[in-house]
This record gives C-alpha cells, structure tokens and sequence, in this order.
C-alpha cells in the first residue's frame, strides 16, 4: 500500500473550519483505498505569531518539506489586531511557501456547476483554468520606501519578470491547453507595461510555434474583466502574471457561484518540492469562527490534490459528490453540515 505524507496548515479564521471538511472528505473518499495518508498538523498563522513571535522558521519549513503534498486552509489575522501591525503573515507564511517550495504554477481552475448560484443571467457554459505565475511578478517585495511617511514619500514595487520564470509556466499553460480545447488566452497589459509585457508576448508566441494546434489568442487584463463577465465561455486556458492572475481568479470564483466554491493548486511541476493546496479565499474575519463558510473550495482543492498525486479516480469522486450537492443545494447549512453532504454524495 502507498502511503503519502501529507502537511496540514489550518491557518487562521475560517481556514481551520474549512480544512476540518476537507480532512474528513480526503478520509472518506480514502477509506476503501489502498493509499494512507499521513498527516502532520502545523499550527501556523496568527496566533502562533502572537504567541511565539515565529512566522515560518526555517524548522518549519524543513519539517513541511519533508511531505509530499500541502493543504492550506487559510491566512490572515484579524484586521486591525494591534500586535499584528509589524508582522505580515501573508508574505511571511503563505508567499514564503509558494516561493521556496517554488510553486511557479498557481493553478485556478473555474467550472460553473449546474445549479450554482452565479450572478450572471444567462452565464452559457463555464469551464476555464487559470495558470497564474506563482514566484515572479510584483509579488516578491523587490522595492523599497524612503522618507516614509512624508509628503516626498517614494515607494517602489518592482515587478520581477524573468525569461526562465515566464517561460516555464507559459510551457505549463500549452501543455494544459492540449489536453484541453487547445485555446490559449495571455493576459497582460502589454500597452502600459511595455518590458514586462513585451517579454511575455514574445515568450508566449515563441512557445506557439511548438503548439500549432492551440489556438493562441490575447487581451489586456481589464478587457478580461469585460469578457470573464459578458462571455466567460470564450476561455479555455489564461496564462498571466502573478499579480493579474490573484485579481482574475477572484473574479472568476463570482461568475461561478461564488469565493467559497474556488480551488487552487500551488504547483511545483519538477516535483522538486511538495505541492500545495488550497481555497482561492482568505481567511474571511466577518464570518470566522461561526460555521458560517462554504468548506466547498477546501473540498475541491482534495481533488487538486488527489490529482496531482496521480489518484484520479478519487479525485473524480471528489469533484463529482461536489457537482450532485451543489445541484441540489438550498436553505443554509453549517460549514460541517456542507462537508458532510458532499460526504454523503460520494459514490463508490
Ligand atoms: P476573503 O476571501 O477572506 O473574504 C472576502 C469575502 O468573501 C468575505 O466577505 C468573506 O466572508 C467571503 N468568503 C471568503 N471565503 C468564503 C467561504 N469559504 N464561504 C463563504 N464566504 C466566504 O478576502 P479578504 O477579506 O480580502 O481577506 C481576509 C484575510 O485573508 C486577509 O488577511 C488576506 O490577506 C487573507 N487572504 C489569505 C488568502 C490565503 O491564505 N490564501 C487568500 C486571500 C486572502
Ligand atoms: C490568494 C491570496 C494571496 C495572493 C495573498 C493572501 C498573499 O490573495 O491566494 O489569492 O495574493 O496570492
Ligand atoms: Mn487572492
């Protein structure tokens, strides 16, 4: 039997009431398999900043690495919590994973379940994969302030872009689109941001000529936000930077039935480093702690993650008991009730 060493991060708010729903769902849809897994909890986020003062040590990270794959719920302390004011547990924690486990495929997929409360009228069929670049971009603090806080402030966020970084996930991207409906959509905004931009195009049409059966095709990222809206059925794959990426899946969990329905895979396709799974969401303070979250996106990151660890099978399970609760979903239900009938909806 196979037994696959599994890190478990709770995180803070809602994230450890998600991720309790996802653990039973991985339990379940495991019970009769030949694969074990083997957990470890870590106590990481907010209150263990308060408590200890330590973010990620380098322990931890040592310790979560030794694991073959990751599940996250979420990070984030209560906004305003004093004590917090110094740290910044999403760079710290969260983005110091995605960067040393050098997750560069952040991947997003959209599907738009029959019955799912979307707010689009007539919304047509919606199945699309967002392939964020997930350690490059504006996001790796390459900037800096001076004379903080006067009127001759100047703060920098330089956007980090290299030929390796852009390169190898616009190679992911094509490779899913084949296996996809070979489209192919770059998301930029190639009339501002000239070098950064220009660079992706080229990379991306570089990488075309290898795929002459994908159908390449681009828009300027507020114009995706036009389209994602009137005509989300025109996408298939998005490839894009990390920062257009974060804003576009946000979206994209609206128009298909809401933030709490969005799963994500932080990939790390060298299999290098164990990769990580999690809602697209955050750790939701205004309802935390009340039962009141939809545990469906931690619940469709454990098919991400069956996937990725080559359990199909289970991994369609997943998604499948997801798509017969979500048909059939009304009144409202406790985030444990949620978890247990998705539970409920599995098949053998
Ligand atoms: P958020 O995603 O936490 O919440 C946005 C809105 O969506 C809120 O109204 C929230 O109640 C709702 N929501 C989120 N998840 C839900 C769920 N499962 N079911 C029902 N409703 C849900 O975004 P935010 O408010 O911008 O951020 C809150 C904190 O989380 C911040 O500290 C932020 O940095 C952090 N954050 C962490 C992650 C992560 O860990 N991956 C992602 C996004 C935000
Ligand atoms: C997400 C979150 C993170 C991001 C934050 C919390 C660092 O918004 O996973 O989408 O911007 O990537
Ligand atoms: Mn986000």
């Amino acid at each position: 039997s196979r037994v696959v060493k599994l890190a478990v991060i709770p995180g803070d708010g809602i994230g450890p009431e998600v991720v309790a729903e996802a653990e039973k769902m991985l339990e379940a849809v495991t019970a009769d398999s030949d694969v074990t897994f083997e957990k470890t909890h870590f106590a990481l986020g907010a209150a263990r900043y308060l408590e200890t003062g330590d973010t990620l040590t380098d322990d931890d990270l040592a310790a979560i690495s030794a694991n073959d794959a990751i599940i996250l719920g979420a990070v984030g302390g209560t906004p305003g919590e004093p004590r917090l004011k110094d740290a910044n547990i999403e760079r710290g924690l969260l983005l110091k994973l995605r960067f040393t486990l050098d997750h560069y495929v952040n991947l997003r997929p959209s599907k738009l379940y029959a019955g799912a409360p979307g707010p689009l009228a007539e919304p047509g069929e919606i199945d699309f994969v967002v392939v964020r670049e997930g350690t490059e971009g504006p996001y790796v603090g390459n900037g800096g302030a001076i004379r903080t806080g006067t009127p001759h402030e100047i703060a920098n966020e330089t956007s980090v872009n290299t030929a390796f970084g852009v390169e190898r996930v616009v190679r992911y991207a094509f490779d899913l689109a084949e296996r996809r409906r070979q489209k192919l959509t770059l998301v930029h905004k190639t009339n501002v941001l000239v070098h950064s931009g220009g660079m992706w195009q080229r990379i991306v049409n570089e990488v075309a000529q290898e795929h002459p059966d994908v159908a390449v095709d681009y828009l300027h990222v507020d114009a995706a936000t036009i389209f994602l809206v009137t005509n989300p059925s025109r996408f298939d794959v998005i490839v894009t930077d990390n920062l257009f990426g974060d804003i576009l899946t946000d979206l994209a969990g609206a128009v298909t039935g809401g933030i709490g329905l969005a799963a994500s895979g932080n990939i790390n396709p060298d299999g290098t480093f164990p990769s990580m799974f999690e809602p697209v969401h955050g750790s939701a303070p205004d309802i935390a702690g009340q039962q009141k979250a939809d545990p469906t996106a931690a619940i469709l990151s454990v098919a991400l993650l069956l996937d990725h660890l080559g359990l199909r099978e289970e991994s369609l399970r997943v998604t499948r008991a997801v798509e017969a609760d979500i048909a059939e979903r009304d009144g409202s239900r406790t985030t444990s009730q949620t978890g247990d009938a998705i539970i409920a909806r599995l098949q053998a």
